[in-house]
């Protein structure tokens, strides 16, 4: 709404400290000719454009802004905040991406959140977004669960607690491989044939995924998660020799007679790794170039995010690198780094114990906040979402339900309060030529950030960075809640500043809800 666009492809909102509403930053541009450019703009929302140090300072026009921006969220509602940057343009984002035959854990949420989040953001930039579920659906992990249920199973279990005893028989089978290396080799042999096309393995194959597809789905139910493509690691098997032979002839990959399939990234200071090995089993990481080619192929996207643990950052390096050897836009591929969640300061593990599993997680949540369901779900998102990404989360259901700040019922008990007051008001005032005078220092600054949102949303979508909106949010509601108290609402002196005050409530309910809503949550009616 600025057009500042037109000029600079950066804009900041200063910290509190500084004496002005935006500012353009212009290190080694000439600053002058910027001045003179934004000048030109003749935008009436700017009251003074001056240089200061490497910025150029703007100050709003609070009486222009604020019934301009206050009929801009009226009218565009739910929509307020997007822009069109993305028109025309594509992405796919690959996240989730969970092991079959193990429910997801705490560690889960963080992955479902910061993708769901990006989708969100993409989409309020206005891309038209594609995302994919990237199952663990194949590989020598499974083989060990169907090794162990070939010599422990229950078929009557399976039925009646399915994931439940899958995951006993996997836990089973890692302990019983540390004191029996010969179960290690069975399950190599049971994963050859079953590659091999086995009748039987496949069958009891497709019947774990069935189990793991349902029991996950009702886990993304109560996240709200929806995917376009379920195509786990074995859609993509039978078109691995083909992959792998492309890398060859395009001798990215060698390989010595009877031996394994290497790339060798040494030149670029990547460790070298295999694609297929000397016994002829395929890895992981050729599926991954069967999966980069194949959404290349199929989607076209201008850019493919994969939400994925930092601890694959060094594979996926290799895998995008190989992919751009092979000849395909190395740049279209991005990995969305993050950090770890601990529990009680110590990794989440399967194997270990240390675990809790998500769907009990986000009960315990519910629970935990008087079985109100947007609260508790919101609650574990948010908390898996307001630092950056990069760092780790030492998950507490201390911090989870914080009153206090930086947790979703708090934000959410803003847009509560907000909420009520419109309803006892019985609030349907009408925007049209409304005038704001005379506005106080509280309630320019809300004005201030209804215009700062939109700013917010570009931002975190260049940085694929979910926690600019939750820190946002959680600054807009601190103010609200500031302006809230020593700002009387519905017994305001006289009827313009109550009507003009309700408008500013209104606005403020409706920036929480959409803000909410890119980061994957939902507002309640009551709290
Ligand atoms: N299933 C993988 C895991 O649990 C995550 C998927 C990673 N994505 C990929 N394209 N390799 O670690």
């Amino acid at each position: 709404m600025f057009g500042l666009e037109k000029i600079v492809n950066k804009v900041e909102i200063p910290p509190s400290e500084v004496d002005a509403d935006l500012a353009v930053p212009a290190f080694n541009l000439d600053k002058n000719k910027i001045l003179e450019e934004i000048k030109a703009l003749n935008n009436p929302l700017f009251k003074e454009i001056k240089i200061a140090g490497p910025y150029i300072n703007i100050k709003f026009d609070i009486e222009i802004l604020a019934p301009k921006i206050i009929g801009q969220i009226n009218k565009e509602g739910e929509k307020f905040g997007f822009n069109e940057d993305g028109k025309d343009k594509k992405i796919m984002i690959e996240y989730s991406g969970p092991n079959i035959a193990k429910p997801m854990h705490m560690g889960h949420a963080r992955n479902n959140a910061l993708g769901h989040a990006l989708v969100n953001i993409y989409k309020a930039n206005g891309y038209e977004v594609i995302t994919t579920n990237h199952l663990g659906d194949w590989g020598m992990s499974l083989a060990k669960i169907m090794l162990a249920y070939q010599k422990w199973g229950d078929e009557k279990k399976l039925d009646s607690e399915p994931i439940k005893h899958l995951l006993d028989l996997y836990i089973r089978i890692t302990k019983e491989v540390e004191i029996n290396k010969e179960l290690e080799n069975e399950a190599r042999v049971l994963f050859k044939k079953f590659e091999d096309g086995d009748k039987e393995l496949r069958s009891l194959w497709q019947k774990f995924r069935d189990i793991s597809v349902t029991d996950v789905k009702r886990v993304y139910d109560m996240l709200g998660i929806d995917f376009d493509l379920w195509h786990g690691e074995s859609f993509y098997e039978p078109m691995i020799n083909e992959v792998i032979q492309e890398a060859l002839d395009k001798k990215v990959a060698t390989q010595e007679t009877e031996g394994p399939v290497v790339i060798n990234l040494d030149q670029f200071n990547i460790p070298s790794y295999l694609l297929r090995k000397s016994d002829g089993s395929s890895l992981y990481s050729a599926r991954d170039l069967a999966v980069g080619k194949w959404r290349l192929q199929n989607y076209n996207p201008d850019k493919i995010l994969y939400v994925v643990g930092h601890e694959q950052e060094l594979y996926l390096k290799q895998i995008f690198k190989t992919l751009g050897l092979m000849g395909y836009p190395e740049e279209k591929f991005e990995h969305i780094s993050y950090g770890m969640v601990t529990l009680d300061g110590k990794k989440i593990a399967t194997r270990s114990g240390n675990i809790v599993f998500l769907e009990d997680g986000l009960k315990e949540a519910i629970k935990r906040a008087k079985d109100n369901k947007e609260v508790g779900i919101g609650a574990v998102i948010f908390n898996m979402l307001h630092q950056g990404r990069e760092k780790d989360i030492a998950f507490s259901w201390d911090a989870v339900l914080n009153l206090q700040g930086n947790s979703a019922p708090y934000i959410q008990y803003g847009y509560v309060r907000a909420f009520s007051i419109l309803e006892k008001a019985n609030f349907k005032f009408q925007i049209s030529n409304f005038k704001f005078t005379n506005l106080n220092s509280s309630e320019s600054r809300l004005i201030k950030m209804f215009a700062y949102y939109p700013e917010i949303i570009r931002q975190a979508k260049k940085l694929n960075a979910p926690h600019i909106i939750a820190t946002f949010l959680n600054n807009f509601v601190q103010e609200f809640n500031r302006f809230y108290t020593n700002n009387p609402v519905i017994s305001a002196e006289n009827k313009e500043i109550k009507n003009s005050r309700l408008l500013l409530t209104k606005s403020v309910a409706q920036v929480i809800k959409n803000g909410l809503w890119l980061l994957g949550i939902q507002v309640p009616e009551k709290m």
